[in-house]
């Protein structure tokens, strides 16, 4: 293939070396989408990159997303070698539990920079490809943003103060880019996982808060990040996805009756 040019779907997906990031990639591939794996640590990506052989293309970037140029130059280096933009994933995510009096201003910082500013740059840094790919396609080209969010962006658990209240603006992000990309052809999601099988869940919660056979596996998420890639789920355009398993679904049972979770394939 062209350095350059691509036909495939191209989807740039955030925090990929691990978790659920690995997991939409993964799902991605099978689709034929070439990918653009982004996270601090190569080597993880790497690992994920061999898992998608029937990607039609992969680019690793290492870059951390807390930062504002590293953001830019990972859409731009998507462009570069792809010279196209079809998905967004803006799944690394920060999460540290911590009382309100243990929140510090740097723990605050932190949080809001990987969880939602890095989702406001990356959309904002995209958006004039997603203008440009429109009008050259004479207003039919569509593309999709996911932000993965988290339930507790509707209902934090005790220590989330600012992982919740990140999340839930990134919540918001994905409405106001699905309204303001209607006429650009920009569909926009967040999907909001409940407790998933990852390094992240573990870091924070052992087997005895959160038993292995009571959290999802990151390919029920993976997968439902793909259909909202693949157009299997526009009827949530600007809205919260809740992935959840049946152990924790009874807990959100008033917010599921408004919003019905998607069924698994
Ligand atoms: N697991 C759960 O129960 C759960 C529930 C709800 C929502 N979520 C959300 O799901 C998303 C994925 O998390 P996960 O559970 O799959 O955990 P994970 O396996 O730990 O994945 C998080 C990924 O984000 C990357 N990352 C973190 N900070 C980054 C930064 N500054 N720059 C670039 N990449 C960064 C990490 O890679 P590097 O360290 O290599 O950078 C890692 O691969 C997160 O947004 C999380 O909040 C998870």
């Amino acid at each position: 293939m062209p350095n350059g040019r691509t036909d495939h779907p191209v989807a740039i997906i955030t925090g990929a070396g691990s978790g659920i990031g690995r997991a939409a990639a993964v799902a991605l591939a099978r689709a034929g989408c070439a990918l653009v794996l982004v996270g601090r640590r190569r080597e993880a990506l790497s690992q994920t990159a061999a898992l998608c052989a029937s990607a039609g293309g992969v680019e690793v970037i290492g870059a951390d997303v807390a930062d504002e140029p590293q953001v830019r130059g990972v859409i731009a280096r998507a462009v570069e070698r792809f010279g196209r933009i079809d998905a967004l994933i803006n799944n690394a995510g920060y999460a540290e539990v911590e009382p309100v009096e243990r929140t510090t201003p740097e723990l605050l910082e932190r949080t809001f920079r990987v969880n939602a500013f890095a989702a406001a740059w990356a959309i904002h840094h995209a958006w004039p490809v997603f203008q440009r790919q429109h009008a050259a396609s004479n207003g039919t080209r569509r593309v999709c943003i996911v932000n993965v969010t988290s339930m507790a962006s509707i209902d934090p658990f005790p220590g989330f103060f600012a992982y919740g209240a990140s999340k839930a603006a990134a919540n918001l992000l994905a409405a106001s880019a699905a309204k303001d990309g209607s006429a650009i052809g920009v569909r926009a999601f967040a999907v909001a996982p409940g407790a998933t099988e990852t390094p992240m869940l573990r870091s924070a919660f052992d087997e005895k808060a959160l038993p292995r056979d009571q959290v999802l596996d990151p390919s029920r998420v993976g997968e439902v990040i793909a259909g909202c890639v693949l157009g299997r789920h526009d009827e949530w355009n600007g809205r919260v996805i809740p992935v959840l398993s049946d152990a924790h679904r009874p807990g959100y049972a008033e917010f599921l009756r408004a919003n019905p979770p998607i069924p698994a394939q």
